[in-house]
């Protein structure tokens, strides 16, 4: 049997948060070592997905293009991925041409089969902008709870899912005019011809997670319904029709089929270019996708149904998805700047305590939450504590009084206590792996923290420190028992805690034969140079990392003095004003603050005129990045009130020198 493993391929927006690994990355990963060290024909791809709205809404955001967001996060992603010991087979990406290919191909065979049909509808188009505007980028009044800032998708304040025309007072997301309806056409994959298809592949998953199943049945029960695979954008996978020019796919058209061109690209790397099709298209490969909870639907219900579309390819055997890992108490928030980077994490911590304490806390029933003083707790109390301390003093012990030589003892010589150490030991590979293959990640891991308990209190009882001169045999039988632990340690914690493994089996001079093995009981010899495994994270350390943390609030998140202090905030004064041509609302201005002139162009035209505006002494955002406007360079912000009836500029009360700091 071949093992396909993928993990939800990330928006290529933003740094990799806890939640993140938590949810999809973490238990891939220990997966895949497990697999490997069992020998399977185990395979492990993923890839950044860089198309999509979040995407392009970055980009307008930093003034910058796609591209460069893409390649910036891209490159950031897998660092901190490596960091962090992720074991990818293939890390890819969705803008390569190869997985354009793929989607495209897609596309064409499926609506080849007239499972893909247009649709003419209305949509928002922004007459300003020229263009149509995907859901998220029209923003309105939550038609629900009335507050502002609302998606066309989404609400983010009372969560409600919504349709761009329900939106009270739409506006365009970029200009900010109000976009008017307008015909055009989609198309739209018929995800209702596989209600029955999808319905019985699912009766046959069983053993499949609750959480999961109840999902995917509430959505049967409601009827599928066939959805628009298609986009107004000019970043993504081309739709590979004449007539659809100037649209691109639905990143989640393209995003999954990522996880075939990741394939393929690894076995091209491996001059096998055939190779990938060993997996996909043998019906016996375990496909097993890795993810949270919010991308259920896309991989157990849409993706399958594309994949029978098709034809050629497995479908998923395993969808362990999680549910959400939650930071003290709020939801992790890439937006709102809400989280733990991973990056930032590196930078003060060992990648095993984290990989620790999001196993040991993991959201694989219900939400889960992180906090520090957890992480502390756990680092401290039960890695440095329990498994750090019995590795630590068996060593130490066999160093000093056997000069570092394992004692050797016959078997028969072993008591009963020993015996009953030495058969859990011999269990627990079997034991754990079944955990394993289950995705009881958390209880896998238990199991083993349960062994180094034990042997703890195996090690106390013994008491050596006693024995060895008393009776140096069962001292000998002790230490020699206390060995075998430590290896056996040494290889179930590798999944887990995969840089702590190797530190010990190196101290230990053990190269791991495979999981198996371990029920063998792999022998030690000669104890290499030893160092204590974790050290204590302090109190203080840990308050650094709640200070660091912003508090979530549900309107504005709050932002201290120096936070604030970057931003440049400077009097000037209007020299002169002038509308750009072909647009209703905006207008050229020359500033001048204490020693230089700003050009800034601003949406006050249907507010002011010229006249009106020459000589006034305004506010300005002096060190925001320069942007074109309108193909007119924009070198700073003017501050004004905005609401629905229009803008009003914000200026000064009492004469003051231009180029005053504004605080
Ligand atoms: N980028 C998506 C997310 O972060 C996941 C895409 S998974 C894939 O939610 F299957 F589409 F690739
Ligand atoms: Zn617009």
């Amino acid at each position: 049997m071949k093992i396909l493993v993928t993990s939800a391929l990330p928006y290529a927006n933003g740094e990799i948060h806890l939640g993140h690994l938590a949810g999809a990355y973490l238990p891939a990963d220990i997966y895949m070592r497990y697999q490997r060290l069992k020998g399977r024909d185990a395979i492990y791809v993923c890839g950044t997905d860089e198309h999509g709205v979040p995407i392009t809404i970055s980009a307008d955001k930093q003034h910058k293009t796609p591209r460069e967001i893409v390649d910036k996060y891209y490159t950031s992603i897998t660092d901190s991925f490596e960091g962090f010991g992720m074991t990818f087979d293939n890390f890819s990406r969705t803008s390569l041409p190869c997985h354009h290919r793929l989607a495209q191909d897609f596309f064409t065979r499926i609506y080849e089969k007239d499972l893909i049909y247009p649709r003419d509808i209305e949509q928002f188009f922004c007459g300003r902008c020229r263009r149509f505007l995907p859901d998220r980028y029209v923003i309105g009044k939550c038609p629900k709870c009335g507050s502002e800032g609302a998606r066309g998708d989404q609400c983010e304040a009372c969560g409600h899912w919504l349709e761009p025309f329900e939106l009270i007072e739409a506006r365009c997301l970029v200009c900010g005019e109000a976009p008017r309806r307008t015909q055009t056409r989609h198309w739209y994959f018929k995800l209702s011809a596989f209600q029955e298809g999808l319905s019985s592949w699912i009766a046959g998953k069983k053993g499949w997670r609750d959480t999961v199943l109840t999902f995917v049945q509430g959505w049967l029960r409601e009827g599928l319904e066939d959805r628009p695979i298609t986009r107004d954008l000019s970043w993504g996978v081309p739709v590979p029709l004449a007539e659809a020019n100037g649209k691109v796919l639905y990143v989640w058209f393209d995003a999954p089929i990522g996880y075939i061109s990741s394939t393929i690209e690894w076995a091209e790397k491996q001059g096998k270019p055939d190779r990938w099709k060993e997996y996909w298209c043998d019906k016996d490969t375990k496909l097993v996708h890795f993810i949270g909870k919010d991308n259920i639907v896309f991989h157990a219900l849409i993706w399958p149904a594309m994949l029978m579309a098709y034809g050629d390819y497995v479908l998923p055997s395993e969808i362990p998805a999680n549910q959400f890992l939650n930071l003290a108490g709020g939801k992790f928030s890439t937006s709102k700047d809400y989280a733990i980077w991973l990056p930032d994490y590196l930078k003060g911590f060992k990648p095993d305590s984290l990989r620790y304490a999001l196993t040991r806390n993991a959201p694989e029933a219900r939400d889960t939450d992180f906090t520090w003083r957890d992480f502390q707790a756990w680092h401290n109390n039960e890695l440095a504590d329990i498994l750090g301390n019995f590795i630590n003093r068996t060593l130490t012990f066999i160093k000093r009084y056997y000069n570092s030589r394992v004692p050797e003892v016959a078997s028969a010589s072993y008591g009963a206590r020993d015996n009953e150490m030495l058969a859990s030991l011999r269990n627990a590979p079997a034991a754990i792996g079944a955990r394993i293959e289950g995705f009881e990640f958390k209880g896998a891991l238990q199991d083993i923290m349960s062994i180094a308990q034990e042997a703890n209190r195996y090690f106390d009882h013994e008491e050596p420190w006693s024995t060895r001169m008393k009776d140096p045999a069962a001292c000998a039988r002790a230490m020699n028992v206390c060995a075998h632990i430590v290896a056996v340690l040494a290889v179930l914690i590798e999944p887990f805690l995969p840089f702590t493994a190797k530190r010990i089996q190196k101290m230990i001079g053990l190269v791991p034969g495979g999981w198996d093995d371990i029920a063998r009981l792999p022998r030690i010899a000669e104890i290499g140079e030893t160092s204590i495994l974790f050290e204590k994270i302090g109190d203080d350390v840990i308050e650094l990392q709640e200070g660091k943390l912003k508090k979530e609030t549900t309107d504005k998140e709050t932002i201290d003095l120096e936070y604030f202090s970057k931003i440049a905030l400077l009097t000037g004064r209007i020299l002169s004003a002038e509308r750009i041509e072909g647009s209703k609302n905006l207008m050229k201005c020359q500033v001048e603050t204490r020693d230089r002139k700003k050009q800034i162009v601003a949406g006050i035209g249907k507010d002011y005129t010229p006249e009106q505006l020459v000589g006034k002494v305004v506010i300005i955002v002096d060190n925001l990045q320069p942007a074109k406007i309108r193909g007119v360079l924009s070198e700073a912000m003017l501050l004004a009130a905005v609401d629905e009836r229009g803008v009003v500029l914000v200026t000064a009360d009492r004469p003051v020198t231009s180029g005053t700091p504004v605080r």
